[in-house]
């Protein structure tokens, strides 16, 4: 049986906090596409894990861990985490986490370029997480990356590497002097080699044919449970382009991006705050600029995991959230940070679009026409009381509740879990 969590928004809506929570009746935890652009963040017994490559099932000691041949793989960054994770006392086994041979590696000529690129859109940058993303997935497409099991083979790395850090340097070497995006010069080259084959060494035991061991594990009716990255909004075939990530963060991601049946896919949750957030560029039209948006920010904690930017913070976008749900095929919505909205009144909620004289239920192809959308409100009356002790929806204001059912009748679909607190034990499961 496989479940499927996903963004439902921009991004940072709480999957890392539903993935651990899921975790518990989980054996397997697959991470899918992205790389470590996300920042997924975990509380337990009041201790704080931001997780940025490694699935969140890492901290139960019964799941095995799986990255998929979708993700793009920074070595230096997985194996800081694994540090990180040591530190913190979680002592991660190669039988505990296991990365696909097929994956790509991110290396640092990826993130150079990254930084280039949006030194070059000026005005139009993406605001990326400059972790060199977009380039990794750029040269996977482009047949010209370097994957996992290539990686850790010593003199295939080097070759590929040289072959690909050449041409790079030749675009690199036309940016204007100064931008401080220049080309490698030898000395960097060679230390970048030696410090990524050092690494290799380090990560090889944890590499393997996940794509197989997925396969076995549905076949022997295991749990799967994959932990989508970024947000349906951020999608690169159906998000707000080209202010998106550049994988596909809609559940199909999860066949894609590890190679199992399509048929093995019973269950997909939507993860969605009560209200809206968004890092970095691109459309935005609920939005609020003014004090309640730094409301928002400052008790919502709305600040990166991964790059510490301010999070910018608005109103839930019903048919945004409805567009989620139908490409990904949601069954299932997880609200998550309900408790934020405690002591705000009206609470608003954009049920459609104004634009160009006309009216717009769902949100345009066109990025700039969705720019330009003025959101049509519907207000519903808030609540005071301190949300975080809730076990049950019945213990939730009269006020919340009706704000839940309203979710449930805009999304079209139910909601089976309400999250009041980052706290692993701050949910509510309704059914
Ligand atoms: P992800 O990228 O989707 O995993 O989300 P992030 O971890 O980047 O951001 C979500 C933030 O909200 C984290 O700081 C979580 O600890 C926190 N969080 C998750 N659920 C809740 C909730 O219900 N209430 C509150 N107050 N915080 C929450
Ligand atoms: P999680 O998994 C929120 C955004 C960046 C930028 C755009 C492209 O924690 O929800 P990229 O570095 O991917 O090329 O940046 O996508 N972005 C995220 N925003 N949460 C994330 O991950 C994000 N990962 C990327 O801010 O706008
Ligand atoms: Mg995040």
């Amino acid at each position: 049986m496989a479940l499927v969590v996903i963004g439902a928004q921009f991004g940072d809506e709480g999957k890392g906090k539903i993935v651990d929570l899921f975790a518990e009746t989980a054996d397997l935890v697959v991470r899918y596409q992205g790389g470590n652009n996300a920042g997924h963040t975990l509380v337990t017994n009041g201790k704080k894990t931001v997780l940025h490559l490694i699935p969140s099932g890492i901290l139960r000691s019964h799941t095995l861990n799986v990255i998929g041949s979708g993700v793009v793989v920074d070595p230096e960054v997985l194996l800081h985490e694994l540090s990180d994770l040591e530190t913190g006392g979680v002592h991660v086994t190669p039988a505990q986490l296991k990365i696909s041979d097929r994956a790509h590696v991110i290396l640092p000529y990826h993130k150079r370029l990254d930084l280039a690129r949006e030194f070059r859109r000026g005005s139009l940058a993406i605001g990326t997480t400059g972790r060199g993303i977009g380039p990794a997935y750029e040269d996977k497409i482009a047949r010209r990356g370097i994957r996992m099991v290539d990686f850790i083979d010593r003199p295939r790395f080097e070759a590929l590497f040289l072959a690909r850090m050449a041409e790079i340097n030749e675009y690199l070497a036309t940016l204007p002097a100064g931008s401080g995006f220049g080309a490698f010069v030898q000395s960097e080259i060679d230390e970048i080699f030696h410090r990524y084959a050092e690494h290799a060494k380090k990560v090889a035991p944890f590499v393997a044919d996940t794509g197989f061991l997925i396969d076995e594990q549905w076949r022997a009716k295991k749990r799967i449970l994959f932990e989508g990255a970024q947000g349906a909004l951020l999608d690169v075939d159906h998000g707000t382009y080209p202010y998106v990530t550049s994988s596909n963060t809609t559940a199909g991601g999860a066949i894609t991006g590890t190679g199992l049946s399509v048929r093995a896919i019973e269950h997909v949750v939507g993860v969605t705050k009560a209200y809206a957030t968004r890092v970095g560029a691109g459309p935005f039209p609920t939005e609020l600029k003014d004090a309640l948006g730094e409301r928002l920010r400052s008790a919502g904690g709305e600040f990166g995991a991964t790059t510490g930017r301010p999070r910018r913070c608005g109103w839930l976008d019903a048919p945004a959230l409805k567009y989620a749900v139908r490409t990904s095929g949601v069954t299932t919505l997880a609200v998550t940070k309900l408790d934020i909205l405690t002591g705000i009144d009206p609470i608003r909620v954009c049920v459609g679009y104004r634009v160009d004289g006309g009216e717009l239920g769902t949100v345009p192809a066109c990025t700039e026409k969705y720019a330009r959308c003025e959101p049509v409100y519907r207000d519903f009356a808030g609540w005071t009381e301190n949300l975080s002790k809730a076990k049950k929806l019945s213990d939730l204001p009269q006020n919340a509740r009706k704000y839940l059912d309203a979710m449930t009748e805009m999304a079209g679909v139910p909601i089976g879990w309400v999250s009041v607190g980052p706290a692993r034990d701050e949910v509510i499961a309704l059914s």
